[in-house]
């Protein structure tokens, strides 16, 4: 590529592309790395404050699915790379607000395909469109057995049907007019910054605060856990060394039953803050299942292995003390995004369980 090469990472403001951006920015000078992001409530700017100064870095705040707007900035600048991570990403707000997903899963990821193809129809060369997406849109395992590249997609959730819908778009894409593009289709993420309606960072935050951890039906739900910076090793491997046309899954094969997670995040938590063995433990209480609620993910990440030779680095209690850690660190980056909307949020969601 040559310098400067403009590179457009959207959903750079949020938990996984904040952590792309400063890999791309740090490791790669000669990229100019846009990060365009809409800066809903789970964008935050504070998570590349450390490199909003950088030469080779510019944010752009606005709506993937503003046509009139992305078409002009694909005319601007002229992006040769597309790292498209800008998404609405969690399963629970889409069972309230399905529309708002497929406004920006499906139609947002649209406009980017059209204005990329727009500028580079005439000569896909060297050009690389690279979706982002989830091992959700494969549906749910039973007790036994891994998501392929192969296995038929099934999604079971507003948030996964919209994934996948972008998903075969790409794909429909590469077929009808030669785009370039590759799709990587990952596990559970944790780590820094990830915004506390998840899981893990949910719990943390109700830890610190001694309330209840809301754990959904029996807790027998398993799901494969990735730390966030392999995460983005992964994507950097691929947007580098993907073929095109190929579609990749991203995993930890690092299997956990909620339960046995959360009871393990209790014991690490009360080692942390130095409070008596059993105290967070006290706080688990079981609430109403989430509906369509997927049993188990499981992803088998041999190809990207065999093929680009990327593998989780991290062992999972590794991870989650390194994530506790921050989160006890930057208890003012907590309290921002606890306050007010997220607060309405959390009495939605969680006072009829
Ligand atoms: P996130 O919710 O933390 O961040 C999403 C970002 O996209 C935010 O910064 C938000 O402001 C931005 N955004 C939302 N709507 C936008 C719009 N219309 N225009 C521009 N920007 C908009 O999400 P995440 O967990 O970092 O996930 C990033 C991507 O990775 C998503 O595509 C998600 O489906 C995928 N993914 C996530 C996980 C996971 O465990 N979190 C696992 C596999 C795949
Ligand atoms: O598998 C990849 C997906 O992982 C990503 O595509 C999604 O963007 C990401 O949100 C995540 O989806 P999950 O639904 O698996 O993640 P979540 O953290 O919401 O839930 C993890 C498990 O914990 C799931 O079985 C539901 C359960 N849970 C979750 C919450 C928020 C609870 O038991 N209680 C809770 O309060």
């Amino acid at each position: 590529m040559k310098a400067n090469t403009p590179i457009l990472i959207t959903g750079g403001s949020g938990f996984i592309g904040s952590h792309v951006a400063r890999l791309f920015v740090e490791r790669y000078p000669d990229y100019g790395i846009f990060n365009l992001d809409a800066l809903t409530y789970a964008g935050n700017l504070e998570n590349l404050k450390d490199i909003e100064d950088r030469p080779n870095y510019t944010f752009i705040k606005g709506d993937i699915t503003d046509e009139i707007f992305i078409n002009d900035l694909f005319e601007k600048h002229r992006f040769e790379g597309v790292i498209h991570l800008a998404a609405e990403s969690h399963v629970d707000r889409s069972i309230t607000d399905p529309l708002a997903f497929v406004k920006t899963n499906v139609i947002g990821t649209m406009v980017l395909l059209n204005a990329f193809k727009n500028i580079w129809h005439h000569d896909f060369s060297g050009k690389r469109f690279y979706h982002i997406s989830t091992d959700e849109v494969y549906g749910t395992l039973g007790n036994t057995g891994l998501f392929t590249e192969t296995t038929p997609y099934d999604p079971n959730s507003p948030y996964s049907a919209s994934k996948a819908s972008s998903d075969h778009f790409v794909r429909a894409y590469g077929e009808t007019y030669g785009l370039p593009y590759i799709i990587t289709n990952c596990s559970n993420n944790y780590g820094p910054n990830q915004f506390p309606e998840k899981l893990i960072p949910l719990f943390i935050n109700n830890i610190i605060h001694q309330k209840p951890l809301p754990v959904y039906g029996d807790g027998n739900y398993t799901r494969d856990w990735l730390y966030v910076l392999d995460h983005a090793r992964a994507i950097d491997v691929a947007y580098h060394r993907g073929k095109n046309g190929e579609t990749y899954n991203i995993g930890g094969f690092n299997e956990w039953k909620n339960i046995d997670l959360v009871k393990l995040l209790c014991k690490l938590m009360d080692e942390a803050l130095g409070r008596s063995k059993g105290t967070s433990e006290r706080l688990i209480t079981f609430v109403k299942d989430r509906p369509g609620h997927d049993l188990r993910y499981a992803i088998d990440a041999t190809k990207i292995k065999a093929e680009l030779g990327w593998e989780p680095s991290l062992v999972f209690e590794e991870g989650l003390k390194n994530t506790i850690k921050w989160y006890l660190e930057n208890q003012q980056w907590l309290d921002h995004v606890t306050s007010g909307e997220y607060q309405n949020y959390y009495q939605e969601q969680y006072q009829t369980r």
